[in-house]
């Protein structure tokens, strides 16, 4: 066997990582681990499938962590083949579970996690999550020569080195109808309401539904001071005669989410207004159409790209095309920023 399988920048000699950690993984992979990390995300299981049938028809089995690196570190693992991962493309959540696990940053831990992996024949592992779990997988590769891939699911959209998260549009619709049933009772009842939304570092998911769902204002951590100009346009508008006025706030905001926010503003245009705080209901749900494209795409280019020899990467996605990225490339960068100048076009729009 060939020492230097695979081509390009990412070329990875397992044989060399091998002899740094003490760990040898075959050149050969006959068997997978997969596990799903951090925040579930719409479309996890899509990936999972795809992997697994992806994985089969090379003649590879597939073992699935269960809750994330908590199982991996427990060695706690059950049997993936075509039939177990059937009927789960239009499930939300993991069908695997997840966690986030504290334990897994240790390196003696991950250590011994990967030897246990060894041990029991895995040659190779994805993991799915976001910049948490991607920071694991690359400790996993640069410090336990363990073979990796690590495929994006985040409702965040806060990954660097890919447009788009797994999961994120999900989350994004299930906002906006949200969003379009408060307006309803905003447009009746003439109150303003602030909805606030999921993103702990992240205006991403905020930003899109702010201009998507036709809000009067959006409150984001990447932008400040934004709560003076907010009070004035409202003003403005409640004098235009506008009745229906959604705010949006992500719930990482400096100010301290929609409470705060809605009672800043609310008392300073004397105006009624309610609270709505979609929380872990953006977490959930049937995957749409894109989020179950993008993860079958990704499960199975992982796969390929594993099988030939290739390791360290994540598959993201660039101008509407599935790509490999460095994990390296991945984690030097802390977050991918949203596009805030949908702020401004929120506040263009909002009449
Ligand atoms: O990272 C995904 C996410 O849903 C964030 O948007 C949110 O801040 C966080 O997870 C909530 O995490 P938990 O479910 O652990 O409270």
């Amino acid at each position: 066997m060939n020492a230097s399988r695979g081509c390009g920048s990412q070329t990875i000699f397992f044989e060399l990582a091998s002899t740094k950690t003490g760990i040898v993984y075959p050149l050969e992979m006959k068997r997978l681990g997969i596990l799903t990390s951090g925040g579930d995300a719409p479309g996890m299981n899509a990936v999972v499938r795809a992997t697994v049938r992806t994985a089969t028809a090379h003649g590879v089995t597939v073992s699935g962590y269960l809750d994330g690196y908590t199982g991996f570190v427990a060695g706690e693992f059950v049997e993936l083949d075509d039939r177990a991962v059937g009927n789960i493309i239009q499930r939300g959540g993991t069908i695997l579970g997840t966690s986030r696990c504290a334990e897994f940053l240790d390196p003696a831990v991950r250590k011994a996690a990967a030897e246990q992996m060894r041990a029991e024949g895995i040659d190779g592992l994805l993991t799915v999550g976001g910049d948490g779990t991607l920071r694991g997988a690359l400790e996993l590769w640069q410090e336990c020569g363990v073979p990796v891939a690590g495929i994006t699911g985040t409702i965040d959209n806060d990954v660097y080195g890919t447009d788009e998260t797994i999961g994120f549009d999900t989350a994004l619709n299930t906002a906006l109808l949200a969003i379009d049933q408060v307006r309803d009772t905003s447009q009746s009842t003439g109150m303003m309401f602030f909805v606030e939304v999921m993103g702990r570092t992240s205006g991403a998911i905020a930003l899109h539904t702010a201009v998507a769902g036709g809000a009067a204002g959006v409150v984001v951590p990447e932008a400040h001071d934004e709560i003076g100009v907010l009070i004035e346009q409202l003003r403005q508008s409640i004098e235009r005669g506008k009745r229906s006025h959604i705010i949006v706030v992500a719930e990482g905001d400096e100010a301290g989410g929609a409470f705060a926010v809605a009672e800043k503003v609310g008392k300073a245009l004397d105006h009624p207004y309610r609270v709505v705080v979609l929380g872990h209901i953006q977490r959930g749900g049937r995957p749409t159409a894109r989020d179950r494209l993008v993860a079958a795409e990704a499960g199975a280019m992982a796969v390929e790209a594993l099988l030939a020899g290739r390791s360290g990467f994540m598959v993201g996605r660039k101008d509407g095309k599935s790509v490999e990225v460095p994990l390296s490339e991945v984690v030097a960068h802390k977050h991918s920023p949203p596009n805030v100048s949908l702020l401004s076009l929120a506040q263009r729009l909002s009449g």
